[in-house]
């Protein structure tokens, strides 16, 4: 265990190779040569820790083959008491490190060295049950019950998952394949779950295969994500990105994902359940995010939103190779709302759809939905958008007495594929106006008295003024060599 209180100011990583010779002048009796590689990393988070501890303190073995469940937990017990003195940061060294799900605590890091990977155990054992999200009402695989995340989390505050772009592989193939062949009795765990918590961190990872979900905090404040690359086959079920769910004042900036599902889905619950329980995503901004998904959205709300989606921002979006940009996914049933979405500065390069709202996604966590609990979705604004080789346009499908209203799209140019269809614009039960758009939107969209581009807000929300500070982590990595 060591201390590293004092941050240095240094951006660069600096290896420090020293040559011991052990073994006194003059006297040739012994020659043993231990080389010490001192690996400091400077790294950015918004809380550094006055300790720090490796993974092998706790008798982790980073063969690829060997658990450290224990070891993850074993560390985390011990270094949770340094919550109320500077906190602790545990490293994850170079290596394989086989691992079943683990808990996280409070005033805590975890840090993954480059060339550090975690591996989910495929050993069902390794993975505890938890009980279904009350929002949910249900799993989503199956009814009953949930494994637990690899990385999990709940009631905590201060805690910084990074690392220098160390890996997280959660292995997924054997839980995609159980759960095409419908053979699992409850639900897939996520890669990285935090419930209940505030001040959370989540960077500089690639994390790629995880079983379901890859990152997932859910009933939670402040938390922001950033730098991370997720990696998933494009046919993998339900990989979706990163899904702030009822969560308030969340900042995710600079991330790559590929994969099966949405990039990222805002979701807020699933029908009475998430109605009941009412706890909106609200304050979320998306800046700088490159996604690859030809079978889903860039960004989804939804299509579980009954605690209500509200004042999200999203701009510098791209997409390549993807079904749609923003899409609204909800239904009857569903209850809650949308509103207040606003979305600027999109590059799309070929896409199923550019703009796309679902009013009939089905999908109900059980028969007990209220068919009068309809979504309200309004102040829809997409500005600033330019799109290539799209097959649709627009298909916005609102419900029946219950429209989409307040939809805004202005300065928006798309090019079509060789072969494009005829009907560009679909559009039913919606209201609202369009600016500088071609090709020529729906008449349900051609309001004609406003001229002005569509809005996006000129204040910050609150989690934009969050600063990160630089934090050192310094690794003794030990060599004998002869
Ligand atoms: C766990 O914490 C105690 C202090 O309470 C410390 O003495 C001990 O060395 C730690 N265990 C390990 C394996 O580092
Ligand atoms: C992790 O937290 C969950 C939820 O509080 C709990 O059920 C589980 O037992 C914890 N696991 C360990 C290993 O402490
Ligand atoms: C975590 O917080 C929630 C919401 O405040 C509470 O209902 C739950 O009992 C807490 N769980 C634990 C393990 O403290
Ligand atoms: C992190 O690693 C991934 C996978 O190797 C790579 O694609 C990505 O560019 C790396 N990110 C940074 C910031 O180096
Ligand atoms: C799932 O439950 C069924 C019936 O309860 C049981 O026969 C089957 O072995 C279980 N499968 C697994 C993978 O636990
Ligand atoms: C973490 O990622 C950010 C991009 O979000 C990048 O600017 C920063 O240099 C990265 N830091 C490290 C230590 O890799
Ligand atoms: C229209 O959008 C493009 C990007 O697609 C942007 O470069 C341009 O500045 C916008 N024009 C106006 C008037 O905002
Ligand atoms: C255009 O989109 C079609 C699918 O509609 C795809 O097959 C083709 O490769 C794309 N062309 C380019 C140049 O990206
Ligand atoms: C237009 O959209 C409606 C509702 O989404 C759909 O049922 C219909 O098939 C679409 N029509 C065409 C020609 O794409």
């Amino acid at each position: 265990m060591e201390s590293n209180s004092k941050p240095r100011k240094s951006h660069v990583i600096r290896i420090i190779a020293m040559i011991l010779i052990l073994g006194s002048v003059g006297i040739r009796v012994v020659e043993c040569r231990e080389a010490m590689i001192l690996d400091t990393i400077d790294y950015p988070a918004i809380s550094c820790r006055k300790h720090s501890a490796v993974l092998t303190d706790f008798g982790g073995i980073g063969d690829g083959e060997t658990s450290n469940t224990m070891a993850f937990q074993y560390a985390i017990s011990n270094l949770s008491q340094y919550a109320c003195d500077g906190g602790a940061e545990l490293i994850v060294p170079p290596g394989k490190w086989l691992t079943g799900s683990f808990n996280l605590t409070s005033h805590f890091t975890l840090f993954l060295h480059k060339d550090a990977i975690l591996l989910a155990s495929q050993d069902e054992s390794e993975w505890p049950q938890l009980s279904v999200l009350p929002s949910y009402g249900r799993g989503r695989d199956a009814p009953n019950g949930r494994f637990s995340s690899l990385i999990f989390g709940t009631n905590l505050t201060d805690v910084v998952i990074t690392g220098s772009n160390g890996t997280i592989d959660g292995q997924g193939a054997s839980w995609w394949d159980k759960f095409r062949k419908d053979e699992l009795n409850s639900t897939r765990p996520y890669m990285i779950e935090i419930m209940y918590s505030k001040k959370i961190q989540i960077s500089n990872l690639t994390l790629i295969n995880s079983p379901s979900w890859f990152v997932h905090p859910i009933y939670s404040r402040n938390v922001i994500i950033n730098g991370l690359t997720i990696l998933a086959p494009v046919d993998s079920p339900n990989t979706d990105g990163i899904n702030p769910d009822s969560c308030t004042n969340v900042r995710i900036e600079d991330c790559y994902i590929v994969s099966g599902d949405d990039c990222i889905a805002v979701k807020s619950g699933w029908d009475e359940y998430g109605i009941e329980f009412g706890m909106p995503t609200k304050h979320l901004l998306i800046r700088r995010l490159t996604c690859i998904s030809p079978d889903s959205a860039t960004i989804a709300l939804g299509s579980e939103m009954s605690g209500g989606i509200k004042d999200v921002r999203a701009e510098d979006i791209t997409a390549i190779n993807t079904q749609s940009g923003v899409r609204i996914k909800t239904a009857v049933g569903r209850g809650g709302y949308v509103k207040d979405i606003f979305v600027r500065r999109m590059s799309l390069n070929t896409m199923k759809y550019v703009f796309w709202m679902t009013g009939s996604y089905g999908s109900h966590a059980d028969a007990g939905f209220d068919p009068k609990a309809l979504p309200k979705i309004s102040r829809i604004n997409y500005r600033d958008v330019t799109a290539n080789n799209v097959t649709y346009s627009a298909r916005l499908e609102g419900i029946h007495d219950d429209r989409f209203t307040g939809i805004c799209i202005s300065n928006v140019t798309i090019s079509l594929t060789k072969k494009p269809k005829k009907l560009q614009w679909n559009c039913t039960a919606v209201e609202g106006r369009t600016v500088n758009v071609t090709p020529e939107p729906c008449d349900l969209l051609q309001q004609k008295e406003e001229k002005t581009d569509c809005p996006f807000p000129d204040d910050k929300l609150p989690i934009e003024s969050v600063q990160l500070k630089t934090c050192t982590c310094s690794l003794r990595i030990f060599r004998a060599s002869f």
